[in-house]
């Protein structure tokens, strides 16, 4: 293992998108932003100087940073933002892991703009456990607005509705040919005839899950978060934001006299926004020297047939098919035992004015949307927490109280309802070291049922039981998979219903929780856990570095 040197400028950039041009906040002026290549075992090292007037901080989502909560990067959990001028060294090793995640900005909806592909390769002279790939190609999906997102976002929760939608989904920050004046800015991939590609899929969107195909191909999904999973072949995928997905892709045997579209639209339930508009990119096949006198702009263009956008159905099946690959070599440690079992209802409702540091401006007597976990919508606290319980000083900044709701039976997949009980706080749950967890995770129809992509920081999880409508804790436990269930960070809850997930509390610190939906995220649908020291030296969070950013 190596330690490897990043710098990351945080600087504006003139962009252009839709012909739109606009000023953006870029790493190093790049959109989107530059790639992490590391081993398993290296330690990464990443200077992140602030040039520009927002406060800034990054995540290295799904890197699980073993005791060093300091690096993980979301603002006021973890740290405190880097402030205009400064600079913060994220300083982390990479302890078991190998497989694609990313890192983005983690603070208001600066992450629109600023994220990229983190790829963590094999220890040298190990190999994958499936075909060699003859190249590999991070493929970002993200969204773009010809407005500034933090207005965007500011102006939703300053009115208390919901925000504006995007004005394209991209591929690699390029929207592709089906929006207005964007064909030049399509994604291109050039593939050679009988190849095998592994295709490293991130989906970096701000608040639609996709589904996503190649016309007239097959994809064989290899690895999900990061993680090995037992291979599948489909011709869609499904993604939710936060989650990444390898597949490998082996090109037709002959050159093939066609090109063909790859394509992503969004998957949609209940509020969902969209623009029912489609993301398209191009798979075109290298001509040999036997076909370089065929005009490539004349080849058919062949378009692959999405999932319609409501397609719980094909969601379902898709998540269903997801299982640890659970060899010797990368066995799935379920636990199989539960310390501490929990159940969290997670939903979207109205609040009276005011929430998430917003005070109330205007009329009083409105309502804001807001989104809560166990009917706390949580509020962002001015200091960081991990700073906060590191040096002993919760006392006014969060309280350890995050309410364990009773399994009572109740319809919440029902009628809508009226949620009067949601309130706001900064509350967390805190959880001795080695705490073994099964976590419930039930969606409510208060406003409306939807699917909501769950991330958990510095742990993965195994999701041992999923299902609609709501969780019989009688029942539905006995169904569970506690042998090869995916271990993953970012889980799709369906929409009216519920996942079972299980953890082991082995990672000291403060840990976020919430929505990777980043406008549920803006309306409260978050919380935080405290992973407490174990007794040996080697089970204590590390002490912080000198650099950490100051409120
Ligand atoms: Cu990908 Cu808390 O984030």
């Amino acid at each position: 293992s190596i330690t490897r040197h990043y710098k990351f400028d945080i600087q504006l950039q003139n962009v252009t998108r839709l012909c739109h041009t606009k000023s953006i906040v870029t790493v190093n002026g790049q959109f989107p932003g530059p790639r992490i290549v590391a081993r398993e075992g290296d330690r990464l090292l990443i200077k992140v100087v602030n040039h520009v007037q927002n406060n800034i901080s990054i995540h290295w989502h799904g890197i699980r940073q073993l005791r060093t909560g300091w690096a993980d990067g979301p603002a006021y959990i973890t740290q405190c933002p880097i402030q205009t001028g400064s600079s913060y060294v994220y300083n982390f090793t990479i302890v078991g892991q190998r497989g694609t995640l990313w890192w983005h900005a983690h603070i208001s909806w600066l992450r629109s703009t600023i994220y990229g592909p983190l790829i963590i390769l094999p220890k040298r002279g190990v190999p994958y456990p499936f075909t060699k790939p003859y190249k590999e190609v991070p493929i970002i999906f993200g969204e773009w607005w010809n407005a500034d997102p933090e207005a965007v976002i500011n102006q939703a929760l300053q009115t208390g509705g919901g925000p504006n939608v995007s004005d394209a989904y991209t591929i690699n920050g390029l929207p592709g040919p089906l929006y207005n004046c964007s064909a030049k800015d399509t994604f291109k991939l050039r593939v050679e005839a009988g190849k095998t590609y592994l295709l490293r899929l991130i989906n970096a969107a701000l608040n639609d899950e996709l589904f996503f195909s190649i016309a007239n191909h097959t994809l064989k999904v290899v690895e999900t978060d990061a993680l090995y999973v037992k291979p599948f072949e489909t011709n869609t995928i499904l993604i939710t934001p936060g989650q990444t997905t390898n597949v490998l892709l082996k090109t037709k045997p002959n050159f093939p006299n066609a090109t063909f579209f790859m394509a992503a639209r969004p998957y949609v339930t209940g509020l969902g926004t969209f623009d029912n508009s489609t993301l398209a990119g191009i798979l075109e096949y290298e001509t040999t020297t036997l076909h370089s006198t065929l005009s490539m702009n004349k080849l058919p263009l062949h378009k692959p047939i999405l999932p319609a956008l409501n397609d719980t159905s094909f969601a379902t099946k898709f998540a269903s098919k997801l299982r640890s690959l659970n060899t010797p070599q990368f066995p799935a440690n379920v636990p199989q035992k539960v310390d501490k079992r929990l159940f969290f209802t997670i939903g979207l409702g109205t609040n009276p004015c005011s929430h998430n540091n917003q005070t109330c401006q205007g009329p009083t007597n409105r309502t804001m949307f807001a989104a809560s976990i166990n009917n706390v919508s949580f509020t962002m606290p001015n200091t960081a927490l991990l700073q906060s319980h590191f040096f002993g000083q919760s006392n006014g900044v969060y309280s350890p109280d995050f309410p364990i709701s009773p399994l009572i039976p109740f319809n919440y997949t029902g009628a809508q309802l009226n949620n009067t009980n949601v309130g706001n706080g900064t509350k967390l749950m805190v959880l001795p070291f080695n705490t073994s967890v099964e976590l419930v995770l039930q969606d409510t129809s208060i406003l409306g049922a939807e699917s909501h992509p769950l991330h958990l920081h510095g742990f993965n999880f195994f999701v041992v039981g999923q299902g609609f409508g709501n969780f019989d804790e009688n029942d539905d436990p006995k169904k569970f998979n506690l042998i090869d269930p995916v271990e993953r960070n970012t889980v799709g809850v369906p929409s009216g219903g519920w996942v079972a997930i299980r953890f082991l509390a082995d990672n000291p610190g403060v840990w976020f929780m919430h929505c990777h939906l980043e406008i549920h995220t803006s309306w409260g649908l978050k919380m935080a856990w405290v992973v407490l020291d174990g007794k040996l030296p080697n089970q204590k969070l590390i002490p912080p570095p000198l650099d950490l950013p100051r409120c």
